[in-house]
């Protein structure tokens, strides 16, 4: 098949998107396919206008990539693309919004207040939860622009901070716990759960460092957790790929609480990671999936 890789784009994970189509690139070539490699602008829209080709694979993470907007010119194009379509691609990105449909799905969120950075206003802020607390834009990844604070001051400044990336804020509770990760694959109504991964970042957090730093972290797959609790992930995370409409893959992002109480979803990606530091490769990994051969498969879903 001739198949373009859309990486790079504008959003503040510009980075890590190169990385993940360099490796996506490399894997569609192991296959046979002839690849078309192209660093997305959404300001160049002449190279996807004219692309001919009989899919896309969007390696690209964050806004204009992620977050429905390319979708949605690719549906009128009529070029076929691997993964969630136009409403689920917003949807996820919007972290706020997607917690409401999380919600009521009846898988548990973090307590949060949301602040809109046109209303905001530094002397009427009401947080009811204690510290520490997570500040963090509401449509950005890899934990760009966020910061965990600890006390009002680091509060504060992370609120600007956030700001600087985001039009809406996100304060939300801490949960102390094991940082975990499932990815899911499939058909529409044949949707699976990859084995649970576990993230134990050699820093304090699993921040940007420990994400994509070779060594910056270390993945346990399977998760060192019982069974009741991995098949309480995994059911969840398929739920939630589900409640906001997400085809062919998706990775779902969980604390495990350490005082035992059920797990908190943080977010749905759903364009993960595919760099070689990442965490959906190595789940499809331990489920028997090259790289090569989880890229194929993915591609193979999309087209069906
Ligand atoms: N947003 C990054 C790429 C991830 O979730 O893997
Ligand atoms: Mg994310």
């Amino acid at each position: 098949m001739k198949i373009a890789v859309l990486y790079g784009g504008i959003s503040a994970e510009r980075e890590v998107s190169i990385s993940s189509g360099k490796q996506i690139i490399n894997a569609l070539e192991s296959k046979g396919h002839e690849v078309i490699g192209v660093d997305f602008h959404p300001d160049r829209l002449d190279d996807i206008v004219h692309l001919d080709v009989d899919a896309v694979f969007i390696g690209l993470h964050g806004r204009y990539g992620e977050d429905g907007r390319l979708q949605s010119l690719l549906d009128m194009l009529k070029i076929p693309y691997v993964g969630s379509g136009v409403l689920a691609s917003a949807l996820a990105m919007d972290k706020a919004r997607s917690k409401q449909f999380f919600k009521i799905a009846g898988i548990r969120i973090a307590s949060e207040v949301v602040l809109e950075k046109k209303l905001y206003k530094e002397n009427q802020l009401n947080v009811p939860f204690g510290f520490p607390l997570v500040v963090k834009p509401n449509h950005e990844g890899s934990t760009i622009g966020l910061t965990i604070a600890k006390d009002e001051e680091e509060m504060l400044k992370g609120i600007s901070t956030a700001m600087l990336h985001d039009q809406t804020v996100l304060v939300e509770e801490f949960i102390s716990g094991k940082e975990v990760t499932v990815a899911v694959m499939g058909d529409k109504g044949d949707v699976k759960a990859l084995p649970v991964v576990e993230i134990v970042p050699k820093n304090e957090y699993y921040d940007y460092e420990s994400k994509y730093a070779a060594g910056g972290s270390v993945h346990y797959v399977p998760a060192r957790l019982d069974e009741k609790t991995t098949a309480l992930l995994q059911k969840q995370a398929v739920l939630a790929h589900e409640v906001l409409g997400c085809e062919v893959y998706s990775r779902v992002d969980f604390i495990v609480p350490e005082d035992g109480s059920d797990p908190v979803i943080l977010e749905v990606n759903t364009l993960p990671g595919m760099t070689p530091t990442s965490l959906f490769p190595d789940a499809a990994k331990e489920a028997g999936l090259s790289y090569p051969k989880m890229i194929e498969e993915l591609v193979q879903l999309s087209l069906k």
